[in-house]
């Protein structure tokens, strides 16, 4: 893709998606839906196509992306699943579960993909855009949420364009995500599940199928880098908008703007005020989190308040991308790595 260059939408007719085949084929990127976000695809055994992900997202080298099949026969062939892996995979796949597992030697998967861990991140999405996608293509399709690295994620077509302009060449455009957060990190190669990031399913339906206990976040020491795991270090700041977040608000000031969840009838102040959900209903709030993010995320704004969201089944989620939302900002919590090549 050369600089500059405008992002072309369109509507995901065979055509349309023959043609993305193609592109991806050829190396090239493409963004599409999936029921979570919009995602950046490229050929995930292209290692040049999956360092120009890297490239347009400004993403540090070092983050592992999620590689998307068609159904679990193709993911067969590249990780090995377990049991517990089965379980969930026929269980909930396609659907919003990314299934860390280990990787098999002889997988035509770049290594880039994985950032050199011996594991990959799998997932089945159930779009009927990303299915036929995947499936025209032919091969394993990596793709992180389609926006620059540490910005609010996209779940609208627009959204990408907005983000990342002329870094992709084509958008499969079909609306908005109805999930609208990303999708379950489990990561299955040790003896523990452990819960890399919260998403689309819930902690209670893992643990109920699993018939265990998920290790959650807490259990483990913070990471430095959301999008890199097992790394020792402070929580970094991810999904975040230009302007600073205040969680847990009761009222909100003159100029800020007021995000909140239930009714809000007698919450005071706020500029311009969203609400996730009046009816209280997480999957309603979080189909709009990252779109409310961005309406609201306005220079004239001096904060986003934001109102308490529950701390049970998908506000464990949506909760989890307010507080990277709300985290420090700045160079400082950014690794230090180099950008990608
Ligand atoms: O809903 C989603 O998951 C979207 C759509 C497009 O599928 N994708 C997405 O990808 O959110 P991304 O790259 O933004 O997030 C990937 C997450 C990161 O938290 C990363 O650390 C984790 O998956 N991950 C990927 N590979 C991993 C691995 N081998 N081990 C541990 N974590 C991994
Ligand atoms: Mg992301």
């Amino acid at each position: 893709v050369s600089p500059g260059r405008k992002p072309e939408l369109v509507p995901p007719t065979d055509a349309n998606i023959a043609r993305a085949a193609d592109l991806l084929r050829a190396g090239e990127l493409v963004a599409f839906p999936t029921e979570t976000v919009y995602g950046l695809g490229a050929d995930a055994t292209d290692d040049r196509a999956v360092a120009s992900i890297f490239e347009a997202k400004g993403r540090p080298r070092f983050n592992p992306l999620i590689v998307h099949f068609p159904d679990m026969g193709a993911a067969e062939a590249v990780v090995r699943f377990d049991e517990r892996a089965e379980k969930l995979a026929e269980t909930l796949w396609p659907g919003a579960l990314t299934l860390v597992l280990p990787r098999r030697t002889d997988s035509p998967l770049s290594l880039l993909v994985s950032a050199g861990l011996e594991s990959v991140a799998v997932r089945v999405p159930n779009h009927p855009v990303a299915r036929s996608l995947l499936k025209a293509v032919g091969r394993p399709i990596a793709a992180p949420s389609a926006n620059r690295s540490g910005a609010v994620s996209p779940t609208t077509p627009l959204h990408v364009a907005e983000s990342l302009g002329d870094r992709v060449g084509l958008i499969l455009a079909a609306g908005r995500c109805p999930i609208g957060l990303e999708s379950t990190v489990l990561d299955l190669t040790g003896a523990d599940p452990v819960l890399l990031r919260p998403g689309g399913v819930t902690l209670e339906e893992l643990e109920a199928l699993l018939g265990t206990k998920v290790l959650t976040p807490e259990h483990q020491p913070p990471s430095a880098d959301p999008d890199a795991p097992k790394s020792p270090g402070m929580l970094a700041s991810h999904y975040a908008p230009g302007c600073p977040v205040r969680l847990g608000a009761h009222d909100a000031a003159a100029d800020e703007a007021l995000l909140s969840f239930g009714p809000d009838t007698f919450v005071r102040g706020g500029a311009t005020r969203l609400n996730l959900s009046p009816q209280g209903d997480l999957f309603e709030a979080a189909a709009n989190l990252f779109a409310m993010l961005r309406a609201l995320d306005r220079p004239e704004h001096s904060a986003i308040a934001v109102m308490s969201i529950p701390e049970q089944g998908l506000g464990v989620a949506i909760n989890d991308r307010l507080r990277r939302a709300a985290a420090p900002r700045g160079p400082a919590t950014l690794p230090d790595q180099p950008p990608a090549p």
